[in-house]
């Protein structure tokens, strides 16, 4: 596919590597988003223990960091558009410092829920500004592979996660006994996750404010030196008249300037909206979030479970390499609709899996050919997910909006994804309880809508620059 990137005429002359290492501080946002959302994972079980709760009341406070994380992207892509992408980015990283800290000493069940909101707020501020702050400082031809590193660090994080909490467990051998300084291996899960925090933080003061907000602020020089350093002088002032002309108006962004006739919004803020609720209705963090709980109610034992989980998550990381090697030549609308296909078969499989299992005591047990096959077909999901709705959603969410409304539209688009995210986690357990063919039916179904969203809603943008994103 080929495009012209160039609206002026001057060549870009990319700085890369210096793209490049501001790119992967800014993911690093993601790896705490994935850390942090997976953590609890392996730290639930001496929760419940510790603190004497009842599953119930667990799975809500587990979920109440996702409320935490709507509020961090509301308002973080209002802070954004109003302070700037980095005083943001260094606001998260505290936030995930002390929240980290926080759960490592809490005394009690109710500061534990506190302390994991206050990170879950991080990780919603995180996983709208990276994308943001990517797409603003990076040269078009490149966008897509940059602004993946946002989900390369989102599944390493997870990744990760999952080998620390495992790690520690080892390490405390089931004993519940303190490991280091009198605390226990579920604390230090928790604790860990201060590291990535404070390098965030400190690589957070070493990079440029994004010049598309410098402009909005009226600092052009400033916007054009931060260019410079970037893509060369001759492009660095046309960048910046340009910029300038697609913040319409003197005054600065607003949240009224989504106002458009349809349903009261403009219709890419729609766009904006169907791919974060989508990206999550297909039910991908069920997989993530549940996976040990899953495999072992079907049949397997729970060593084997874990290493399934290890393995669809590593499964994760590497597609998320494919994607970055495939976004600039094909395309993200096409990688989008690929994806939407074979989500759309895998979810069909497994619905079919669940529902047609002879059931024990109620539950669906699988047998010697239906379990390899619904374990395939729940890896080649991840798969087709992670080759395109993962990564691609928030490259779009980062570089589809146009100048004047991206961080108020992010803050709506960003603020959907997280709550759909936990309208998913606090059904999956009913609805899994009623029926798992039911479950996986009804991700198939969304599956299906995102396919044909995509095919009507969903425009190309590779190649394209910022400054060309018409409403
Ligand atoms: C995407 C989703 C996130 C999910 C991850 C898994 O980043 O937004 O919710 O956990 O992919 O790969």
């Amino acid at each position: 596919m080929s495009h012209d990137p160039s609206t002026t005429g001057v060549a870009e002359r990319p700085n890369k590597s210096a793209v490049l290492r501001i790119s992967i501080i800014a993911a690093f946002g993601g790896f705490l988003f994935g850390y942090d959302s997976a953590v609890i994972n392996g730290a639930v079980s001496a929760i419940q223990e510790e603190f004497g709760v009842s599953p119930g009341p667990l799975g809500f406070a587990v979920a109440s960091a996702l409320l935490g994380a709507a509020a961090g992207a509301f308002f973080g892509g209002r802070i954004a558009d109003r302070l700037g992408r980095v005083p943001v980015m260094k606001i998260a990283a505290v936030l995930f410092l002390v929240s980290a800290i926080g759960c490592g000493v809490v005394e009690s069940f109710e500061w534990l829920i506190f302390w994991r909101v206050v990170g879950g707020v991080g990780v919603g501020v995180a996983s709208i500004i990276a994308p943001a702050y990517i797409a603003e400082i990076a040269p078009a031809s490149v966008r897509g592979r940059l602004g993946s590193l946002q989900q390369m660090g989102i599944v390493l994080g997870i990744f990760i996660s999952l080998a620390v909490d495992a790690w520690l467990a080892a390490l405390a051998g089931g004993s519940g006994e303190p490991l280091w300084w009198g605390l226990e291996a579920w604390r230090w899960m928790f604790m860990a996750e201060a590291v990535p925090a404070l390098a965030y933080l400190i690589g957070a003061f070493t990079i440029p404010e994004s010049p598309r907000y410098l402009v909005a602020e009226g600092r052009a020089d400033e916007a054009r030196a931060v260019l410079t350093d970037l893509q060369g002088e001759a492009s660095a002032t046309e960048r910046v008249r340009l910029i300038q002309q697609t913040l319409r108006t003197e005054r600065k962004p607003r949240m009224s300037d989504l106002k458009g006739r349809m349903a009261g919004l403009k219709p890419i803020v729609w766009v904006g909206i169907g791919l974060a609720a989508l990206q999550q209705f297909v039910g991908i963090n069920v997989i993530f979030y549940y996976s040990n709980v899953l495999w072992q109610s079907v049949g397997f034992t729970e060593a084997d479970s874990f290493t399934i989980t290890v393995i669809t998550s590593v499964t994760n990381v590497v597609v998320t390499v494919v994607a970055i090697a495939l976004v600039e030549r094909v395309g993200r609308r096409r990688l989008l609709l690929i994806g939407s296909g074979g989500m759309t078969l895998m979810l069909g499989t497994l619905a079919v899996i669940f529902a047609t299992a002879p059931l024990v005591d109620g539950a669906p047990v699988l047998g010697p050919t239906a379990g390899p096959v619904a374990l395939v077909a729940a890896n080649l999901f991840v798969v087709f997910f992670g080759v395109s709705w993962g990564p691609m959603m928030w490259v779009l969410l980062g570089e589809m909006f146009p100048n004047q409304i991206r961080g108020a539209a992010l803050a709506v688009a960003g603020f959907v994804q997280w709550i759909a995210n936990w309208v998913v986690t606090v059904t999956f357990p009913a609805l899994a309880a009623a029926s798992l063919g039911l479950a996986y039916g009804l991700y198939a179904f969304f599956a299906l809508v995102s396919l044909l969203f995509t095919i009507r809603m969903v425009r190309e943008t590779t190649g394209i620059e910022l400054e060309d994103m018409a409403d």
